[in-house]
Order: C-alpha cells, then structure tokens, then sequence
C-alpha cells in the first residue's frame, strides 16, 4: 500500500521538486495546481488536477476521490514588494484558499497537513541565527499571511485535532541533482537564478541591492539551502506524522550565511563565465543579514542537509540553466 499525498502547488519550484522526491520514497503524489505560476511539464509522473484550492468544490471532488493520507502545500504567493502593493491578494490566496483547503481535509477526515512557512514570519531580527522562539513580527503583507496560517493551525489542531508541521524556508535554492527540475519564476526575483541569468547572457547584468549594509563586505547575507535539502527535510516531517506524532514548526536553513557578492563569486567559479554586475539601491524590507538556527528540524526530525556547501548548490542551478537555456 503507496500512500497517496496530495501536493497543492506541487508544480511550482519547490513542489515539483517534491513530487519528485515523494515518488522515489514510494509514495503516490497528487498534485492541484492552478498552473498560476506553476508549469504542467514540471509535473513528473504524478497526475495533476488543474485548478484552485480556494474552490470548495473541485477539493471536495479531489479529497473523495484521493483520500489522501496527508497534504503537502506550496500553492501560496511569494513576492514581499508584490504583497505590499496587494495586500487583498496575498490575504485572499494565502490565508483564505489556505482555510477552505483544511476545512476541506476536516471534512474528509485527513488529518495531517505539511505547510511551508517562511522566515518573514519574524520580521527584523532581534538575535541571530533565528530560532524557532523568536518574536513573530512580520513587516509585510506575505509574511503576515504565512503567520496568519501557522496560528490557523494552532487553532485547528486544538479543536479538531488536524495536526500539522510548518516549515519556515530560509533561502531555498539550487536544483534537482539529476538535472530534470530547477528554478523558474516569472517574473524572476531570487538572487541566484538572476545571477546565472547573468551568466548565461540572458541578461545584461545582475544588480547589488545595496552595499552599505552593516556586514563583512556591505551585501546582504542569506542562508541558503538546498532544494533537495528542503524537500527531505519535508519528507522527516511526513514520516513524523504518518506515525501519529505531534504539530511542530522547524526553521529549516543551514545556519550560514552568505552574501550577494560571495554568491556572484561562487557563481562565477561555478559557471566561469564573466558576470557583470551593477550596484543598485537597497531593496525595501531586505534585513542584513537572516540565518536559521536549525537544530531543532536535526535533533527532532533526524534531518541532515547534504548539500550545505554553497558552490554545489549554484552548481545544481547552473546546470538546470545550462540544460534548458544555452
Ligand atoms: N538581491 C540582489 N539583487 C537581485 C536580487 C536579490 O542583490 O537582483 C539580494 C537581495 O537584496 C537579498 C538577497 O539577494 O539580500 C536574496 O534575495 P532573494 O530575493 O533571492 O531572496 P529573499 O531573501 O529576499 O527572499 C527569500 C524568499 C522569499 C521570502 C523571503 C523572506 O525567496 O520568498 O526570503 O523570507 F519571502
């Protein structure tokens, strides 16, 4: 017996990534996706259901039908800077289509649930790296409505027992190792896949938002983890409550940082290209420097990142650039 897992925005980056890693540990994906930013060939070998979790009844139709034994969920907005100049739609897709999903699963009976949170649910930070335990203070629309779901969960697992593991993303990046799956948004906004953009000239130049911040050399600093890493760690999560343990929320990252110039400089080793860089303005809301203290996903949920080294990560994405655009 395969437990089927239903996987909401399981086309999108990070999803994809885990429909494939669900496959190869034995389990059976089934992913909704309104292909809003998700790609249907990014989709490998699970059926994809097209449509929205905000709609009740194509979830009724596809939890009946499924009855899967948890869902997995990545069909939520990302933009910071988007979410600030549309609130309505961050609070509408992330936090409204997020409640009829699990009042969905409440009325079909499934009772595990896997979230991805993110580290702007804690604002500005306070003390470094960020631990589980540090303030909850968002500074913007799309992290408010990360934090707005976690407390949901809280709630739900209180009066109806929904259980439920939040996983706060600290900078996922890099690739599938094999080559077949990578990094894709449109409009492109991540560091790296800008910069290998850059590299690969399809585009002019990448720009250093800002260079007077309060680091080592006056570039943002990042901790940035490997997508696989990511999705493993979500498949701890998924054994942990298959086997009837209890909520957590984990930060997952790899505790160090490292910083848009030391990224360009790993990119250009990896690539050996030439990448022109610019120097731009700061961005609003960027904090100097955010890094996970992730002791807690290791001690509890026995996970181990593989690729915590920063050239193999933006080796991974080169080669998905490489492999699809040159
Ligand atoms: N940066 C540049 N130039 C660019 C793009 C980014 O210098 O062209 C810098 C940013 O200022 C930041 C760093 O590179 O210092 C990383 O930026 P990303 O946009 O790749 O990632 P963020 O840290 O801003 O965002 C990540 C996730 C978001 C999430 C956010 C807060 O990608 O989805 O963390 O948790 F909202």
């Amino acid at each position: 017996k395969f437990p089927k897992i239903l996987v909401v925005g399981g086309a999108g980056y990070i999803g994809s990534h885990m429909v494939k890693m669900l496959r190869a540990a034995g389990y059976v994906p089934v992913v909704v996706d309104d292909l809003s930013s998700g790609r249907r060939e990014a989709v490998l070998g699970a059926e994809l259901v097209v449509g929205d979790i905000g709609d009740a009844n194509l979830l009724d139709e596809v939890l009946e039908r499924v009855s899967p034994a948890a869902v997995m969920h990545f069909a939520s907005f990302i933009q910071v800077g988007e979410s600030v100049q549309e609130p309505a739609k961050y609070y509408r897709n992330n936090v409204i289509a997020t409640q009829v999903l699990l009042d969905g699963m409440r009325a079909h009976g499934v009772r595990n649930f896997i979230f991805s949170s993110t580290a702007a649910i804690f604002g500005n930070p306070k003390y470094d790296p960020i631990d589980e335990a540090h303030p909850k203070e968002p500074i913007n629309p799309y992290g408010r409505s990360k934090w707005m779901v976690e407390q949901i969960l809280e709630d739900y697992d209180r009066a109806y027992g929904l259980k439920s593991i939040c996983l706060r993303y600290f900078n996922a990046a890099g690739a599938d190792a094999d080559g077949e799956l990578g990094e894709c948004h449109e409009p492109e906004t991540h560091l790296i896949p800008l910069i290998l953009q850059a590299a690969s000239g399809r585009r002019p130049h990448v720009t250093i938002y800002g260079e007077d911040y309060d680091t080592p050399d006056g570039t943002c600093i990042r901790d940035y983890i490997h997508i696989e890493d990511l999705c493993s760690a979500h498949l701890h999560a998924l054994d942990h409550l298959l086997q009837g343990g209890d909520s957590a929320r984990y930060n997952l990252g790899n505790g160090n940082g490292f910083s848009v110039r030391e990224v360009i400089d790993a990119a250009r080793r990896v690539a050996g290209r030439h990448i022109a860089v610019e120097k731009g303005d700061r961005r609003a809301g960027d904090p100097p420097r955010l890094a996970a203290d992730a002791r807690k996903a290791r001690a509890e949920l026995g996970w181990t990142p593989k690729y915590a080294d920063l050239d193999t990560i933006v080796a991974h994405a080169w080669a998905w650039e490489l492999r699809r655009f040159q």
